[in-house]
């Protein structure tokens, strides 16, 4: 399933990963690979992009094996990608409003 499709499929969906009832900060939007996507502001962008429904991250050396986040805490390298043109490690960086994100 592509990245747009998973989505759009998700997005209504409120995700088991966010603990209802806890106060955040309000949502920003950000995009990723040209979708616009919204997540609350500081949280880490590998958990905001599971929430939205989005867990292939880019491709792996075998295309059976895309990459995914994996360890979430900066060790495995799996959720590599591009922030504003710089690599980065999604797990460690935290969501702000207007960031363009794109796969490696
Ligand atoms: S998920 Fe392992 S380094 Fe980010």
């Amino acid at each position: 399933m592509d990245v747009i499709a998973e989505h759009d499929r998700m997005k209504d969906v409120a995700h088991p990963l966010r603990i209802a009832g806890i106060s955040r900060p309000a949502d920003v939007t950000f995009s990723f690979a040209g979708t616009s996507l919204s997540a609350p502001e500081g949280e880490n962008l590998a958990a905001a992009l599971i929430a939205c429904g989005i867990r292939r991250l880019g491709e792996g050396q075998d295309a059976a094996r895309p990459r995914a986040a994996l360890c979430m805490m900066g060790v495995c390298q799996q959720c590599l990608l591009r922030v504003d043109g710089r690599l980065v490690q999604a797990c460690l960086v935290p969501v702000r409003a207007g960031m363009v994100v794109t796969a490696t």
